[in-house]
């Protein structure tokens, strides 16, 4: 019997699959090369069932002889190990993302004399199409909670963009780009202080208070499906962390942010040049055990933030600090710097990577922003957050705009050199669901 390999996500399993393990079927024994969790989430995004539970459904389908994990996008490493007869595709990928993925696959045939065979492709149902209707239905709380974790779980390097509002909740939300076969969108959205509060017209002293930043959070859910993560400032008052904590996991945010710090907040980037006075590790390991006591389920996660960096206080400090809120039940620590050569941060990500218990690391690369994604992975972190770059790179179009006005005593040359056209805007939020 000859072997056939069929490479497949199987998301949310459509006749399209059917067709291609009927035709399958036809060379072989079939041989289901089923994408891992992972595999999926390095090219595009983090399937909707889980790949235990894809397995169980194409086990069960007719004409499948095996099923075994495919655990890169890459066909090459299974093809090697199975030297199939034949790779059956849909004709789909010959031009997109997929290009490369399929020259690799008759590379590798030809090393054994292998064939690819494909099919037309099953016009009228995509997954893509299927699973961007229902992300467009929403997402429950429960589901989006969790997600955070999920993610972790399968990515080694997660990218958060911040956002302030519903629009730029949106942009977080759909913005994507295909670049070297794979689609890259981002994981999920930081709520920051910093914009939310500019935003408002407001500094970033925790002037805006909880009851707005909880009216914020609520119009972001509204429109988007992707994991929150809150930026908590310094959790306020103990007593008070402990009910924003649960509010924020009955509506579906996945981890909040603490920094140690007391006093009238300053936004970290002006370092030293603002008197900003730290906690003591005794009084913020409290409040950490305080937020982890009164939540209900395991899937929120407390994020402590060391800030000794900041105040220069020393990588010592920072490490003891990290070590100590990990102790407390951090679920993850976020190490600040405004260095920007950002040899701070490789220093404490090496001995961070050191300590017994690991938790996610969470960085901040404002200052050090010469440092890809790819670079900070290396270094073991584990959540990139682009913490301010909507509102700063907004305001300066939207000054140009009003100068424009101002100047040219009309509006034409605004419109024409600084604004989207007006038949655009009036669609760009579609009227229904
Ligand atoms: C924020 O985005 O509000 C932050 C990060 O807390 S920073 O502005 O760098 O302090
Ligand atoms: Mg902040």
């Amino acid at each position: 019997m000859k072997k056939v390999y069929v490479g497949m996500s199987a998301d949310l399993f459509h006749h399209g699959h059917l067709n291609i393990i009927k035709e399958a079927e036809k060379y072989g024994n079939v041989i289901v090369g089923l994408l891992t969790d992972a595999a999926i989430a390095s090219y595009k995004r983090l399937p909707l069932i889980p790949y235990k539970q894809r397995k169980v459904i194409v086990e069960n389908i007719k004409g499948v002889d095996e099923v075994i994990s495919q655990e890169s996008l890459d066909y090459v490493p299974n093809l090697r190990k199975i030297k199939p007869d034949f790779v059956i595709h849909g004709d789909d990928w010959k031009t997109g993302v997929q290009r490369g993925t399929r020259r690799r696959v008759i590379d590798a045939l030809n090393e054994w004399g292998g064939k690819l065979i494909e099919i037309k492709y099953t016009e009228g149902v995509s997954s893509t199409q299927l699973i961007n209707t229902l992300k467009d239905k929403g997402v429950t709380p429960n589901v989006r909670l969790k997600t955070l974790k999920r993610l972790l779980n399968v990515k080694p390097t997660l990218r958060f963009l911040e956002a302030h509002n519903g629009l730029t909740g949106l942009i977080v939300e759909k913005t994507k780009v295909a670049s070297e076969g794979r689609q890259k969108e981002f994981d999920g959205i930081w709520l920051s202080s910093l914009t939310v509060s500019t935003s408002k017209g407001k500094p970033d002293t925790e002037v805006v208070d909880f009851s707005s930043r909880f009216q914020t959070i609520e119009e972001i859910l509204e429109v988007t499906t992707k994991p929150i993560i809150v930026d908590g400032d310094t959790g306020g008052k103990t007593e008070h962390f402990r009910f924003r904590v649960r509010t924020m996991e009955r509506l579906g945010v996945s981890a909040v942010i603490i920094e140690d710090k007391v006093g009238v907040k300053r936004n970290s980037l002006f370092g030293t040049d603002v008197v900003q006075e730290q906690d003591t590790i005794e009084h913020f390991t409290e409040k950490i055990k305080a937020g982890k006591r009164s939540l209900v389920t395991d899937d929120f996660m407390i994020i402590a933030r060391v800030e000794s960096l900041i105040l220069k206080n020393g990588m010592e400090d920072a490490l003891t600090r990290a070590q100590a809120y990990i102790n407390a039940g951090a679920d993850g620590i976020m190490i600040h710097s405004k260095e920007k050569d950002g040899e701070e941060i490789k220093e404490f990500c090496h001995r961070f990577g050191e300590f017994e218990k690991q938790v996610p690391l969470v960085v901040v690369p404002s200052t050090f922003a010469h440092m890809t994604e790819t670079e900070l992975q290396g270094l073991g972190v584990n959540i990139v957050i682009y913490g301010n770059h909507l509102v700063r790179s907004a305001y300066p179009s939207m000054v140009k705009t009003a100068e424009s006005i101002l100047k040219h005593d009309r509006c034409l040359e605004a419109s024409k050199d600084y604004c989207m056209p007006i038949k655009e805007i009036l669609t760009l939020i579609p009227e229904e669901y």
